[in-house]
């Protein structure tokens, strides 16, 4: 959470930083806030509210600087109010600095600071930082030396970027939260994520933790903390900068949804043989496979569901497979062994909670196998190997394309264990599965072309409920269809596995509450079943199902989807309720692309 961005280079660097600001604003939008030098002092804007209110704010301003910072917050130390947006600054203002990560010796800093006279503007940690690189400042008058003294005081997470008033240049470090280098032709960037500059440059350096790095507007060094130089190489990404932007879009959730035929088609492009009878799926060597005893998915949210969906592919395969929250992972005394393989499943690579579970996986010694969508994120780097998603940028934070590409490329992975792991089979049928797979990006784009979503979204609009139910490969999408609901709509939305809703959700069923039920083509009775048990009690049942599939003419709506096999009937039947969350917030009003209290990047646990 929180976005920071640094621009320095020849020219004006505010509309760089605002540039910066308005695709970080995934990140969190509590406040935003720039920092300008010129060479005659640092000049600070910020304002609690979205980049919007700050641009508003500046506007007529005519703020210059060739070296800029920029800031958007999610709130943790004290609330979203003006005092608590970064940049903060020292006494003075003539250090100024954003921070993303938690502080977790503020405290103690800031007792300590005080009572050396230094008064305090905000209730965040991050107001340490500068008045603490003024105190060594003060001592040796060399911002690096200040800068890095002042790091090594830090205890918790940061990507940190300062700047000083009298230096052209900007001075940032990395301690296990994201921070990377865009190298632009006559400028360089210091960012949070990658799309922050991806309209200026595809060149891009990766930091490792305990880096600090001085980038000046005709060069970048990078250092340990100690002043020893490490090499870190330039690396090129292959995202289209169209993708950060919302083209002709209301929202970046719908134009991430509308994507999901591409992005599906970079995930499978190249990880299925010729012949359609297995899979090419490039990570470990098979011999390191061999003597896997159990496969343990950890993941958060929509990941989670991902991993789900991922377990129960594998469990088919005769492999033992078991998805767990990764919050949750961390303190479970689940036996990890050396024959266990652990597949964190991360879109961002950044979610703090996936990474603690990820550092309890290595400490028992297990393997370690990440899959995400972001080259270069934390997680891709603290594994023993990685799997990409190729599902390029999502910036809404509602996870929509992401989901359809880790469900399908875990799926891969599943057929790929298989194949190595002594105990496994392969998955059943599998050339029609794979078959199949292939056709899933016309699938989903004829079910955009079709969709009446937005019709049944108004005609449940204000309802008390809304229930999701599904079996097997059905219930993870039921639990991603209602966090999705939930999530953009701001109504009560819950998902469960058919079978228990008469174990006791069935007391919240009134003619006033929907159930949408997922036809994955396997189990359906059993589905269609528990639909009419709350069919009876009143509610309106939404049949998210093939045409002509038994249920439609059972039930009280049909959300349609193109007929598949069944391993990716409920990837279909997601697409066809994104839609539907999509609408209804639409409807209702809300901020689809920045739903309130949420941010897309969760590096806090
Ligand atoms: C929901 C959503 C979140 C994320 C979760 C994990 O739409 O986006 O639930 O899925 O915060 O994020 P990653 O996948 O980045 O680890």
């Amino acid at each position: 959470m929180c976005g920071i961005i640094a621009r320095v280079g020849e020219g004006n660097a505010v509309d760089r930083v605002i540039t910066g600001l308005d695709n970080l604003e995934y990140r969190g939008y509590d406040s935003a806030g720039i920092a300008l030098q010129n060479g005659t002092g640092v000049s600070v804007s910020k304002c609690s509210g979205e980049v919007e209110e700050l641009k508003q704010n500046i506007r007529g301003d005519r703020l210059a600087g060739n070296i800029g910072i920029g800031h958007t917050r999610w709130s943790t130390h004290g609330p979203p109010t003006d005092e608590n947006a970064h940049p903060h600054t020292n006494g003075d203002g003539t250090i100024a600095v954003v921070h993303n990560g938690i502080i977790e010796n503020h405290a103690e800093l800031r007792e300590r600071l005080r009572s050396q006279g230094v008064e305090f503007e905000s209730d965040t940690d991050t107001e340490v930082i500068p008045h603490l690189i003024d105190h060594y400042y003060a001592t040796c008058d060399d911002p690096k030396v200040a800068f890095t003294r002042a790091i090594s005081e830090l205890e918790g997470s940061y990507a940190v970027v300062v700047m000083f008033e009298d230096y052209d240049a900007v001075y940032g470090a990395r301690q296990g939260s994201p921070l990377v280098l865009g190298v632009g032709d006559d400028q360089y960037f210091l960012a949070s994520d990658v799309p922050a500059f991806l309209e200026y440059t595809d060149r891009v350096v990766y930091f490792e933790d305990g880096d600090v790095v001085v980038a000046r507007p005709h060069g970048v060094t990078v250092t340990t903390a100690d002043g020893e130089p490490v090499n870190r190489p330039i690396e090129s990404v292959d995202w289209d900068p169209e993708e950060t932007g919302k083209g002709a879009y209301d929202h970046y959730m719908l134009k991430e949804i509308e994507s999901q035929p591409s992005a599906l088609s970079n995930s499978i492009r190249g990880r299925i043989n010729d012949s359609n009878d297995g899979v090419d799926v490039d990570v470990f060597d098979p011999s390191t496979l061999a003597d896997v005893r159990e496969v343990q998915f950890i993941a958060c949210g929509t990941s989670y569901h991902a991993a789900m969906y991922a377990s129960t592919v594998l469990n088919r395969t005769g492999i033992r497979a078991r998805a767990f929250r990764a919050s949750e992972y961390q303190l479970s005394s689940d036996p990890v062994t050396t024959d266990t393989l652990v597949v964190a499943v991360t879109q961002s690579g950044e979610t703090a909670d996936t990474l603690g579970a990820m550092e309890r996986a290595a400490d028992e010694g297990a393997k370690l196998l990440t899959v995400t969508n972001v080259v270069g994120s934390s997680a891709a780097r603290a594994a023993d190997d990685t799997l990409f998603i190729h599902a390029g940028p999502e910036i809404g934070v509602a996870a929509t394309k992401t989901f359809s590409s880790q469900a399908v490329t875990l799926s891969l992975l599943a057929q790929h264990l298989a194949e190595h792991i002594e105990d496994g089979t392969p998955v059943p049928n599998l050339p029609a599965v794979l078959d199949a797979v292939q056709t899933l990006p016309s699938d989903i784009e004829q079910i955009i072309n079709t969709t009446r979503a937005a019709a049944l979204a108004n005609h449940y609009l204000n309802s008390e409920a809304y229930f999701f139910i599904g079996r097997e490969l059905g219930h993870p999408v039921a639990q991603e269809a209602a966090l999705k609901f939930k999530e953009i709509t701001y109504e009560h939305a819950e998902g469960f596995a058919s079978g228990e809703l008469k174990h006791g959700p069935l007391a919240l069923v009134t003619p006033r509450t929907p159930v949408f039920a997922i036809f994955t083509g396997l189990h359906d009775e059993k589905t269609l079943k528990n639909a009419k048990e709350a069919q009876t009690r009143g509610a309106d049942i939404v049949a998210v199902a093939p045409a002509g599939h038994p249920a439609v003419s059972e039930t009280d709506a049909h959300l349609p989807i193109p007929d598949t096999h069944p391993m990716w009937a409920g990837l279909l039947a997601n697409v066809q309720l994104q839609l539907l969350s999509y609408h209804a917030a639409d409807a209702l009003g809300r901020s689809i692309d920045k739903p309130r209290n949420l941010a897309k990047s969760v590096t806090v646990e």
